[in-house]
């Protein structure tokens, strides 16, 4: 088995940077469409075998170092008493939205043997033939409340900010619920073996560093210190972070996920000005891979020589696969990677990059 990934997000050295891809399972692949076309996103989920066959199909087709539980951050929605429904083309939507106390007080307590025992059993068929580290995850705490009150995705998140400031000890129970809820979910996953998990939080990219800092960053501070005690290594993971990364790299986790909205250098050297010696996953724009694959080879070349070799770059687009893409294109980048982390900048593991030098960047490659 190939550890290069668990290295990376130990920050230890790798032979080659480690790449795997957001929704690497999807649309995408036209034996995930055939499935599709037999089974609901939610039977795929539900079904152990289904689940095993879906997240492995693009390890042994695309060749990345890593695979990722086959789910949706809606599943422990199920364990909280919340009815939903995935709707193609727009995601989880809410019958009966979450915005009132006696709303939050009826959500029910998440039992995961109970009301998902189809993950960590989904989760064991995986570990028995994955040739590459298993990572789980869950919603972080603001997406998923981001969820439940609005209803369905949302650009502005109206009812969300208004319950976040006009209802702020609501907002707090909310997030408490929540946060509880996550971290026996993410318990349950690494108790049936997943290597690594991986919070996304894809809306908090709408807050401003103030709004984050007060009524997010405590429930993540909370997880990545609960899950610290678990010995596995954590991403953080979000969209449209470049003003709150010195914020979330202080919530604790191990590597922090970034998008293509800034370059992976200056990302980096935010977060070591920050004072946090996290590594850091990204961030090729996913519909890079819509142009021609000269385009994606320029992108990418830029993406490595910013990371520069250093310790801890876990190669990733900057949010999931579109459906667009090629197939064979993910394939050919997963290569390309590889080849060009294998060359001569591989040697100046633990170098400062041009941008960090630039930067004055401190604390590299440790
Ligand atoms: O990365 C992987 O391969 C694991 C699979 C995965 C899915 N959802 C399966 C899925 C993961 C990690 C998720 C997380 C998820 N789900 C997030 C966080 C990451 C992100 O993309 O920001 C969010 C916000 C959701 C909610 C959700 N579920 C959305 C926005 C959609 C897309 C709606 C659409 O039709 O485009 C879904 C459905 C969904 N979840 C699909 C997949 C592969 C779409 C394919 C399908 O319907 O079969």
């Amino acid at each position: 088995m190939t550890d290069r990934f668990l290295r990376a997000c130990r920050r230890e050295a790798t032979d080659r940077t480690p790449v795997w891809f957001m929704r690497q399972a999807g649309r995408y692949q036209p034996e995930y469409r055939a499935l599709r076309e037999r089974y609901s996103l939610l039977d795929l989920c539900r079904t152990p075998e289904l689940c095993a066959q879906v997240t492995l199909l693009p390890v042994t087709q695309l060749g990345v170092d890593a695979a990722i539980l086959f789910s949706d951050i809606t599943l422990p929605l199920l364990g909280l008493g919340v009815p939903f429904e995935i709707v193609e083309g727009t995601g989880p939507v809410i019958g009966r939205p979450v915005r009132t106390e006696a709303d939050i007080e009826a959500l029910r307590v998440i039992d995961p043997e109970r009301d998902v025992p189809f993950v960590p059993e989904a989760i064991r068929l995986i570990r028995q033939e994955a040739p590459v580290p298993l990572i789980g995850f869950a919603g972080a705490p603001f997406t998923l409340a981001s969820y439940l009150i609005e209803g369905r995705g949302s650009r502005d998140l109206p009812a969300t900010k208004r319950m976040l400031h006009g209802a702020p000890t609501l907002w707090a129970r909310l997030m408490a619920r929540l946060t509880e809820a996550t971290l026996a979910y993410l318990r349950a996953q690494i108790t049936a073996g997943v290597q690594a998990v991986q919070l996304f939080d894809s809306w908090v990219g709408a807050l401003s560093p103030r709004d984050y800092e007060a009524a997010v960053l405590p429930s993540m501070r909370r997880l990545f210190g609960a899950l610290q005690t678990t010995g596995i290594p954590t991403i953080h993971f979000g969209v449209g972070t470049a003003g709150l990364l010195p914020l979330m790299a202080g919530a604790g986790g191990d590597i922090i996920g970034v998008d293509w909205r800034i370059r992976l250098g200056d990302a980096w050297a935010r977060i070591r000005q920050a004072g946090s010696q996290t590594g850091i996953m990204g961030n090729l724009d996913p519909a890079v891979l819509l142009a021609p694959f000269e385009a994606v080879d320029a992108a990418s070349r830029e993406i490595l020589a910013d990371a520069g070799g250093r310790r801890g770059h876990i190669f990733n687009l900057g949010h999931g696969v579109l459906p667009e893409t090629p197939v064979d294109y993910l394939r050919r980048l997963v290569d390309l990677v590889h080849e060009v982390s294998a060359g001569p900048a591989a040697s100046t593991i633990g170098a400062a990059s041009p941008a960090e030098r630039a930067s004055g960047g401190r604390g590299i490659g440790s």
